[in-house]
């Protein structure tokens, strides 16, 4: 395994779901440390674009739209965007909470979004960086697959999101038994963040979600981290040596900086 590139100049992103939340602070911050960013999702994101003009690319996409991800993945925008890098990272970011409610009373439509946003676009994604094909096949590439702590606790009301969370822990352990010569890989749960998807889950009938009332004390208690920390976390455990030595990680559990 090469060791990472000491100037943050010839490493660069993909970051998934960059238009807020997690995702846009994960995009915020590898801008700030001098890592260009190829931000994916259904919208931009304007004020990133408007602080980061040159080292800010994106692509609109629906990462639900398997084909369109498919076809996107086709063409080599991908390639020309990783050519140069010495160091690829991916953070599969987006993904839904919903459908919340009991296996029975969830919507299939929802269900078969959120299996193609939260598993079929990182695992393809995952293939695409890990090709020898996009990108120099000395340039290493560190996959972060952003996972939750309902991949390994189950949750009455979160059966689509515990179980496409726990795919891509899975994921994550088959791929480093492939060991793909200079990639890493970690599926790692960023504790409990402070965006629109926690609001979602506060927003939440009682007898969709039984837990709602802890997540709305963990909100009053002032015990959500903050979408910058989680993701400062994230960035730097990803650019760290202890990076993908284990498949899975929690950042809760990560010894500090
Ligand atoms: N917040 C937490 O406490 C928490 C805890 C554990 C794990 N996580 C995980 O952390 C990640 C980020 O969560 P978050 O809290 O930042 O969620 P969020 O506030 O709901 O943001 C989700 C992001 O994903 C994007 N997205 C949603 N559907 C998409 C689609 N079909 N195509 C492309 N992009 C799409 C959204 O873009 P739009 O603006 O287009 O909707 C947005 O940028 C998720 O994978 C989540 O499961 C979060």
């Amino acid at each position: 395994m090469t060791a990472l590139p000491s100037s943050h100049a010839s490493i660069c992103a993909i970051v998934t779901g960059h238009t807020r939340g997690l995702g846009a602070a994960l995009a915020e911050l590898l801008l700030a440390r001098g890592i260009r960013v190829l931000g994916l999702g259904r919208g931009t994101n304007a004020a990133l674009a408007a602080r980061h003009a040159a080292a800010l690319s994106q692509t609109t996409l629906d990462l639900s739209d398997t084909a369109a991800l498919e076809r996107w993945l086709s063409t080599d925008a991908l390639r020309r965007f990783t050519a140069e890098a010495r160091c690829v990272l991916l953070f599969n970011n987006a993904g839904t909470v919903e459908p919340i409610a009991p296996c029975g009373a969830q919507a299939a439509d929802a269900i078969a979004r959120a299996v193609a946003l939260n598993i079929a676009a990182p695992l393809m994604l995952a293939n695409a960086i890990a090709s020898q094909e996009t990108a120099s096949p000395a340039a290493e590439r560190r996959i972060v697959h952003v996972s939750s702590g309902a991949a390994r606790n189950a949750y009455a009301g979160w059966s689509v999101y515990c179980a496409t969370k726990a795919a891509l822990d899975h994921h994550a352990r088959a791929v480093a038994l492939d060991a793909p010569q200079a990639v890493r890989i970690c599926s790692v749960a960023p504790g409990v963040v402070d965006t629109d998807m926690q609001a979602t889950i506060r927003s939440t009938a009682p007898h969709q979600f039984p837990s709602r009332e802890r997540f709305e004390q963990l909100k009053q208690n002032g015990q959500l981290a903050t979408p910058e920390a989680a993701a400062r976390q994230l960035i730097d455990y990803a650019l760290s040596e202890a990076f993908g030595s284990t498949p899975t990680a929690d950042v809760r559990e990560l010894p500090k900086a």
